[in-house]
This record gives C-alpha cells, structure tokens and sequence, in this order.
C-alpha cells in the first residue's frame, strides 16, 4: 500500500491560518476532491474540526488522543500508524495523508509519494509544514508539475507536483 500526503504549502512554509486555509484556489480543492474520491484519507482532528463535516465518499480516518472523541461514519485513531495498519489491513493501494501538521510530521518518515502544491505566495499563518522545505531533503524525487498561473477564479500562482521516494 502506498502512503501518500496531500498538502499546500506557501513559500514560507504556511499550510493554516485562523484554524483554516490560508488561500481559496478552487482548482486546488478540485485536484484533492478528484484525487481523494473513493480513497481512505487520514486527518488530525484539528484538520477534521476545521473541515467540519466529513468528506462525502472517501473513508475517513480521524487521529486524536483523547479517547471520548468519536465521529459518525469516521474511524477515530490514537495514533497515525495504527490508521496506517488499519489501511493495510484492508488491503488499499493508497492512503492519504491529509493534514495538519501533527499528521504530516507523522507521515513523511513512512511516506512514498507525495502530492505537493506550492502556492507561490509568502502568507501569514500558525501552522507549517514540518520537515525540509525541500522535499528532495527528504529523500524525494520529483516526477511531474503543472503550473497554474492566476485567473478569474485564482488570486495566487500555484504549481502542482507530484514526488516520490523508493522504499530501497
Ligand atoms: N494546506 C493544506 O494542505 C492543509 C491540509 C490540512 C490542514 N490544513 C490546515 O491545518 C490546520 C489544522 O492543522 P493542525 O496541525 O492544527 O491540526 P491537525 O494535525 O489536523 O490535528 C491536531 C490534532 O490531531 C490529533 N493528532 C495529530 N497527530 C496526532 C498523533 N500523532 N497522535 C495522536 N493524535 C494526533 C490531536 O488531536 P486531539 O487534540 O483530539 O488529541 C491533535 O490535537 C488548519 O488551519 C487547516 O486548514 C492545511
């Protein structure tokens, strides 16, 4: 099974502010939704209270520590690898790492692939993404991207890349 992570970063690193996203690209939002649609997404449960509501036709995986937290129609993990074991246990090709940063530090030791969106903007924000700004620091490759340029709808630049990291 491949562990994947799902993020945007800004070049200064941000990922949340005020307990949310820091930009609005709808074409971002449609890569995660069309990514992640039927597939097993793993979250912190802050990510999960900023959202919501549960993201309709994926299999959701909620991390938290506290043992009374419970989500209708979501699984509630007390650590990352026992929702990566749960994962593997029904036999996935793929799980997702979806956020926040709690969840990413705990996935980029075990992550293979890794889709990255860097939005071309210096932003304010709490919450970063934990390891190196470059992911080939990391061990990763890149393998493809595609640049998104402003328009109507996208105040920012972005560029979407895929990165992997052979288990050898
Ligand atoms: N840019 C992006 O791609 C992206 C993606 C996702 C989220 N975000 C942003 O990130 C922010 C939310 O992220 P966050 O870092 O504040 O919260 P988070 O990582 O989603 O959730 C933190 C909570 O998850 C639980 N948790 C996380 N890791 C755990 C572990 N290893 N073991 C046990 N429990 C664990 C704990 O819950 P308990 O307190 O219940 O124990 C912890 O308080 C928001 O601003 C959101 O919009 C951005």
């Amino acid at each position: 099974m491949r562990v994947s992570i799902v993020v945007a970063v800004s070049e200064n690193g941000v990922i949340g502010a005020k307990g949310g996203l820091p930009w609005d690209l709808p074409d971002d939002q449609k890569f995660f939704k069309t990514l992640t649609l039927g597939g097993c997404i793993i979250m912190g449960r802050g990510t999960h209270d900023s959202v919501g509501r549960l993201l309709p036709k994926r299999t959701t995986l909620i991390i938290s520590r506290n043992p009374e937290f419970s989500v209708e129609g979501a699984q509630v993990f007390s650590a990352f690898g026992d929702a990566v074991a749960w994962a593997r246990s029904q036999h996935l090709a793929e799980v997702f790492a979806v956020g926040g940063a709690s969840v990413y530090a705990a996935a980029l030791p075990l992550a293979d692939r890794l889709y990255l969106t860097r939005v071309h903007a210096e932003v304010e924000g709490e919450t970063r993404m934990p390891g190196p700004p470059d992911p080939a620091d990391a061990g990763f490759q890149l393998v493809s991207e595609e640049r998104r340029n402003p328009d109507e709808r996208h105040a920012l630049a972005f560029t979407f890349q895929t990165w992997e990291r052979s288990s050898a």
